[in-house]
């Protein structure tokens, strides 16, 4: 039995395609390489350049390699992107998940793990969000994902496949062994743009808006270290082929931490007090998003290790610096 991991080049499946071989499991992965890496991927891993909308190669890698389960990352991820190019979204993440889980539903496949985002939440009227609120997203990013979501559903009834939904919060951290972490150039995310404040990478950074109606003013954020986010699909991986229902859970710790915040533990933790400039609100950013996290501990059985923010910013820290240096070194 083997895995095919979807965007296994990339941050969050890279860090899957890790556990995964930590725990002996045969591994391919299926990536394009338009924001991954090939060096991400292990030696111990098949590795298989392509697209995953392509159906024909999808097929024979599906036959090939005694595929059990799918776990899908591969998808374009920046929500300001997706408003200013909706049509590349929904083909990416929308149409092209469409032949996936047709190519899947063809090979008799029966598992598949699907990552998807607090974005479909859009501005949720209760916090920590649960499930099973109504479903608003407010952008082409979150709306990409959540037609993949019907579209699962939809299909488990029709087809002996079962399905576990992940719905991401705020993913931060690398790999504690230092193997890996977020890669990609050009980021925007909160703590990687600190990080790099904090180690003169960049010349300071913004907050975007101080005018939210939260305790300090800035926007409340779940922030999941990677590997506690990895191991919720090892915890699916298992259910599903122990015969688990299909299910949707949010991942997320239920713990909501401010743009201030971080940017407080970030300068205490590299000991460097970088210039932040107050500036205006970013387009679309909910104030607060807060995981209901109940449903994947006790379904799921996950138990969190990595919940301790100083050590999510320490491991930040620590891969920007490899990743610096590997940049200097080639
Ligand atoms: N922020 C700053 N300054 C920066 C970067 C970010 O103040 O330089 C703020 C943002 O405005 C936001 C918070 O930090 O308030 C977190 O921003 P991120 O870009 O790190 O993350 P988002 O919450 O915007 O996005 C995350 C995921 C998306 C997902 C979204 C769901 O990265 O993929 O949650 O709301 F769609």
């Amino acid at each position: 039995m083997s895995v095919l991991v979807t965007g296994g080049a990339g941050y969050i499946g890279g860090h899957m395609v890790l556990a995964l071989l930590d725990a002996g499991e045969q591994v391919v992965v299926l990536d394009n390489l338009s924001t991954g890496f090939r060096w991400a991927v292990p030696a111990e891993a098949t590795f298989v350049e392509g697209d995953f909308g392509d159906e024909a190669l999808v097929a024979k890698v599906l036959a090939e390699h005694g595929i059990d389960a799918i776990a899908h990352f591969a998808a374009k991820i920046v929500v300001p992107e997706s408003v200013t190019d909706p049509l590349g979204y929904y083909l990416n993440n929308t149409a092209k998940a469409r032949s996936l889980i047709a190519c899947a539903v063809a090979a008799k496949i029966r598992h598949f793990i699907f990552s998807s985002t607090a974005a479909v939440y859009g501005e949720p009227s209760q916090n920590p969000v649960t499930e099973d609120v109504l479903l608003a997203p407010i952008n082409p990013y979150g709306r990409s994902k959540l037609m993949v979501e019907w579209m699962l559903q939809d299909t488990v009834k029709a087809h002996d496949l079962s399905v576990v939904v992940l719905r991401y919060f705020n993913v931060a951290g690398a790999d504690p062994q230092g193997r890996l972490g977020q890669s990609t150039p050009n980021a925007t995310h909160l703590i990687k743009i600190a990080v790099q404040a904090a180690l003169g990478h960049r010349n300071g950074m913004d907050v975007f808006g101080t005018d939210y109606p939260t305790p300090d003013g800035s926007c409340v954020r779940d922030y999941i270290q990677i590997t506690d986010l990895v191991a919720a699909h090892m915890h699916a991986l298992a259910y599903l082929r122990n015969g688990g229902e299909s299910l949707t859970c949010n991942c997320g710790y239920g713990r909501g931490l401010s743009v201030l915040e971080i940017i407080e533990v970030v300068k205490a933790v590299s000991g460097v007090d970088f210039p932040v400039r107050l500036a205006g609100r970013r387009a679309g950013d909910p104030a607060s998003l807060i995981a209901g996290a109940d449903r994947v501990r006790e379904v799921l059985g996950w138990q969190p290790k990595y919940q301790d923010v100083r050590g999510i910013v320490t491991q930040a820290l620590d891969w920007e610096r490899r990743l610096h240096n590997r940049g200097a070194a080639s």
